[in-house]
């Protein structure tokens, strides 16, 4: 099982970035702590960030055939990028969209996800465990394609 965990701009600055939202853990941390379930639930991890949304559509596309499934926190992108919605829809590799926060408990314009309907799932609201939480469901849901 190879999981492809992609996270959007500004996730480089957790731990600082208003920690009142998204906790003190920084984007390392959370890293090592999926590389930590991962390895006892026998998955491989590549775990990438950028700023940038055509980046992110290069890593999804180059994602086929190469991982069993992707995690993505598109951060600001989730509400804007029909880029990385086509992108995942083309590709065809599982995927499961995840936040740090409840989107649906803040503002109006982040409770609209482009990507949402070409995803498997969505984990939510849960802080850095959103993450460990992706990387169980990675491993023990198969029937993400079927529920689509
Ligand atoms: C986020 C939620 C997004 O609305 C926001 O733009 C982010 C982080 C989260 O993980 O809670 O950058 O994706």
């Amino acid at each position: 099982m190879k999981i492809l965990f992609l996270n959007g701009p500004n996730l480089n600055l957790l731990g600082q970035r208003e920690p009142e939202v998204y906790g003190r853990t920084t984007l390392a941390g959370i890293e090592a702590k999926v590389r930590e379930r991962a390895a006892q639930l026998g998955a491989d991890i590549d775990f990438r960030q950028s700023n940038l949304e055509g980046e992110l559509v290069d890593w999804i596309q180059q994602a086929r055939g190469k991982f069993d499934v992707i995690v993505i926190n598109a951060a600001a992108y989730t509400h804007t990028s029909i880029a990385l919605r086509d992108a995942i829809a083309a590709v065809g590799v599982p995927t499961i969209e995840i936040h740090l926060s409840n989107v649906h408990a803040r503002e109006k314009f982040r409770q609209k996800s482009l990507i949402a309907p070409v995803c498997c799932g969505q984990i939510i609201g849960f802080g850095s465990k959103s993450y460990i939480l992706a990387v169980e469901a990675s491993v023990h849901v198969k029937e993400c394609n079927k529920l689509r």
